[in-house]
């Protein structure tokens, strides 16, 4: 009887200490990414302006949950419908405030999921993902934001509507600032990536580039006089390299990685997880090649340039002429072909970082089956021969 008793408060003690473990887990922030995390609402506070202006960058936005009134607004406007040459089509259609990518053969819908999750601010595209058993699948029809056109998403098979293409942790490590994912052995030597979807952190937020800052935000709460800033990375005195490593590791493609770049802090190499293939450095794409492409370029190699010298990372981007040739003649002054090219109005990016077509990504709207060219600058800044100008 008495054994009994000692055992049930024994139980009982247990019990109220993982409670209170709990409750002051919960209590030190809720960030997934763990207690060293603040989450970015939490930068408001001291730096407004930054905070305000950089919510509306591509980078916040480029994943996020499908809410049904922005996307309904800004996406149901065009042509909603993508023929197959197996006579299927796909259709996009509104339910119960939901909006659902349907496969249609005649008038029978064999097939119908719902988009629940975005990739892509749409600056030039978004493709959507669905949810099943923690895993997401990306769905058959994408957007093009300059064409105003859905397409067959890029990479899917083009004779047929395919829904079985998983969304893999790769694009969530360039998308957004984390994801809890794991491996599932769910057959014999089959391996499936799930997610816990409640653990997405989406956009790119400011401690995916900065680093933890829980730390940095106890300080200056406790030191309010404190102007000089504490626990926290000062990137602009890090090398060039360590710069240049920092957006590498979204803007250098998708080389083999050893490790999962949701670790990388502002310092770290890239080499403790990249290995790149041997061609990316010779003629790289220019989809998400931004640094290699930079780093052939003359205007790279022979001065201190960086990606932020054109680049503001907080900021929406509205490049205009005269921003752009500002920031050229901010190193090439008034040469006579540049005092000239200002004079007739010409913009120096037409002909010396022209648009070029992705090699990486196709696109096609299917039965039409033309390759849709997927346009992009490219960062090798250099004399281009006149039929490579815009
Ligand atoms: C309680 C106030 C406070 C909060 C909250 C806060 N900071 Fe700061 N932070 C400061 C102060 C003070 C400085 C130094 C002055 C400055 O640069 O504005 C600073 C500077 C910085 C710097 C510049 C570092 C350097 O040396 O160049 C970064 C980066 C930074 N904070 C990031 C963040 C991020 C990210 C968050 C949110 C997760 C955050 N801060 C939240 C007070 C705060
Ligand atoms: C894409 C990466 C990236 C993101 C996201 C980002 N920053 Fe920065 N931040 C930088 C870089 C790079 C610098 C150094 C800029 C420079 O040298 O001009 C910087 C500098 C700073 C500084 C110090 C210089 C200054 O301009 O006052 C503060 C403070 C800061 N960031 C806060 C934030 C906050 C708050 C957020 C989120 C609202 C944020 N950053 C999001 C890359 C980023
Ligand atoms: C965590 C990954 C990641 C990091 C780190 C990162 N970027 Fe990006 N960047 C992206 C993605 C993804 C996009 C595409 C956003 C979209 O439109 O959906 C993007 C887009 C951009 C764009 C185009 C913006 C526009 O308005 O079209 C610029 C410029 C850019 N990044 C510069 C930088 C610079 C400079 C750095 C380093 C300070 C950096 N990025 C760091 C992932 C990243
Ligand atoms: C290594 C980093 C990286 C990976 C991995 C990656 N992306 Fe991206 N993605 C980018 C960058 C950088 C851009 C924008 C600049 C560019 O295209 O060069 C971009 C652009 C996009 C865009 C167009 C955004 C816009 O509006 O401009 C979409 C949509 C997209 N990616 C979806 C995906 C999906 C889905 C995956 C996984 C299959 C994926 N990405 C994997 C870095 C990455
Ligand atoms: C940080 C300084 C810097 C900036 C900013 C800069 N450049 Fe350069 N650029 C250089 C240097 C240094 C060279 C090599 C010496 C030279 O040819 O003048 C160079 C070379 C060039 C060349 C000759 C390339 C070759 O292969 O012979 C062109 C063209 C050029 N830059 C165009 C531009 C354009 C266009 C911009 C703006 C989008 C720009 N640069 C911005 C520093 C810069
Ligand atoms: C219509 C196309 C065109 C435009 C626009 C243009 N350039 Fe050039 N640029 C050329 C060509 C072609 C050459 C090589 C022949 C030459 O030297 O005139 C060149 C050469 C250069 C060089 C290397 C030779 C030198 O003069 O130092 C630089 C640097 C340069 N351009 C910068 C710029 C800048 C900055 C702008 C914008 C203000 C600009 N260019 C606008 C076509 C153009
Ligand atoms: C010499 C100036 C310069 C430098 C340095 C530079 N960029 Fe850019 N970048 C530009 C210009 C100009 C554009 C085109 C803007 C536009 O058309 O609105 C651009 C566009 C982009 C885009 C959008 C892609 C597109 O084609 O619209 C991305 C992503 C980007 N830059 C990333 C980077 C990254 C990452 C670095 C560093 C590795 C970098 N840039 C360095 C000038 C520069």
């Amino acid at each position: 009887m008495r054994q009994q008793k000692i055992f049930f408060i024994f139980i009982l003690l247990i019990a109220v200490t993982i409670c209170f473990v709990k409750c002051i887990q919960q209590s030190s922030g809720s960030d997934p990414r763990g207690p060293l995390y603040a989450g970015a609402d939490a930068c408001l506070q001291c730096h407004k302006n930054i905070a305000d202006s950089y919510m509306h960058t591509s980078h916040n936005k480029t994943s996020a949950p499908v809410f049904f009134d922005s996307i309904r607004t800004a996406l149901i406007n065009t042509k909603t419908m993508v023929n197959y040459p197996n006579g299927h089509t796909v259709k996009l259609e509104e339910e119960r405030r939901n909006i659902l990518q349907s496969q249609f053969e005649g008038d029978k819908k064999i097939l119908s999921e719902k988009m629940e999750m975005v990739f892509g601010s749409g600056e030039k595209a978004r493709t959507f993902g669905y949810w099943k058993d923690e895993q997401l699948f990306q769905l058959p029809l994408t957007y093009l934001t300059n064409l105003h056109q859905w397409t067959n998403s890029p990479g899917f098979p083009i004779d047929h509507p395919y829904y079985t293409r998983p969304i893999i942790s790769r694009c969530f490590e360039c998308h957004s600032s984390y994801v809890y994912h794991y491996n599932e052995n769910t057959r014999p030597l089959e391996i499936t990536e799930k997610f816990k979807p409640n653990t997405i952190v989406y956009g790119i937020d400011c401690e995916r580039c900065h680093g933890p800052a829980k730390k940095h935000i106890d300080f200056h709460r406790e030191n309010p006089a404190e102007k000089k800033a504490t626990y926290i990375a000062d990137i602009k005195s890090l090398s060039r390299t360590q710069q240049s490593d920092l957006c590498g590791t979204c803007h250098s493609g998708n080389p083999v990685s050893f490790k999962s770049i949701f670790a990388f802090m502002p310092g770290d190499s890239l080499k403790n997880y990249y290995m790149y293939y041997p061609g990316s450095f010779i003629n790289p794409d220019v989809h998400g090649m931004q640094m290699q492409l930079l780093q052939q370029s003359a205007c790279y190699k022979q001065s201190t340039l960086t990606c932020l010298t054109c680049h503001n990372p907080h900021k929406a981007e509205n490049k205009t002429q005269q921003t752009i040739t500002a920031s050229c003649i901010s190193c090439h002054n008034t040469s006579l072909h540049n005092t000239q090219m200002i004079q007739e109005k010409k913009n120096c990016i037409t002909c010396h970082m022209p648009l070029r077509t992705s090699r990486s990504l196709d696109f096609n709207n299917s039965t039409e089956n033309k390759n849709i060219p997927y346009k992009l600058r490219t960062h090798r800044i250099a004399i281009y021969p006149e039929n490579e100008w815009e």
